[in-house]
């Protein structure tokens, strides 16, 4: 199993968690940006990802919670991007950022939030190279996962083997030891609060994987 760590809750200054993260054998980091109007919270601003990240850091596993992506990508394909990953709930045009994100050379996702079905995807599974299926409603770190979600995950490795589609199965929200069985069939955690407010980053992520 893959682990992503979002650090949008932390006991610790940002710099510390982020030293932490990149000393621990996480996958990715997971980079939550919220806009302030698709989420009712803002997190960072891209200026200060770009100060942040404009290094040889791991790779990044991009959450756009906003309304406008597009403002976002050009940015982030300067940074070591791996993911990006929009949501399926704001009114755009998904199928022509999927390509923008493509041709700035960045991997490409889609996020539903627990009361958007699996069947809202099928126009755009073939295309995609990631999928984040939400544990919570998307605005905030340290809430309890809605487990009816967890459902989604086998529904879509299902999907994904019928067709030989070849997106990376991810979940976020509400991941810890105690809701860990319920997620094998994802291949990639992404988990919060669970590492990010412990000591021991590495620990949490051992019990993860
Ligand atoms: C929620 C964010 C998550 C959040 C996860 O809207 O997208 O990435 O940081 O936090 P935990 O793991 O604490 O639920
Ligand atoms: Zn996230």
């Amino acid at each position: 199993m893959k682990v992503a760590v979002s650090f949008l809750k932390t006991n610790r200054p940002l710099k510390e968690a982020l030293e932490m993260i990149l000393k621990s054998d996480a996958n990715f980091i997971h980079i939550d940006l919220m806009d302030g109007t698709f989420v009712p919270h803002t997190s960072w601003d891209i200026e200060t990802i770009k100060d942040i990240f404009n290094q040889d850091f791991k790779p990044l596993d991009v959450h756009l919670m906003v309304t406008d992506p597009e403002k976002y990508l050009e940015a982030l394909s300067h940074l070591n991007t791996q993911y990006v990953t929009i949501h399926y709930e704001i009114d755009k045009d998904l199928a022509a950022l999927i390509h923008k994100i493509h041709d700035l050379g960045m991997q490409a996702g889609i996020a539903i939030n627990p009361e958007t079905p699996v069947q809202s995807l099928s126009a755009y599974l073939s295309r995609l190279d990631y999928v984040l299926v939400m544990g919570v409603n998307p605005g905030q770190g340290g809430q309890k996962m809605l487990v009816e979600t967890t459902k989604k995950l086998r529904e879509l490795r299902q999907i994904r083997e019928e067709y030989q589609y070849h997106y990376c199965l991810s979940f976020d929200g509400g991941v810890n030891k105690d809701t860990r069985p319920l997620l094998s069939d994802a291949d990639l955690l992404v988990a919060g609060s669970y590492i990010a407010m412990s000591d021991d980053y590495q620990k949490q992520i051992d019990s993860l994987r």
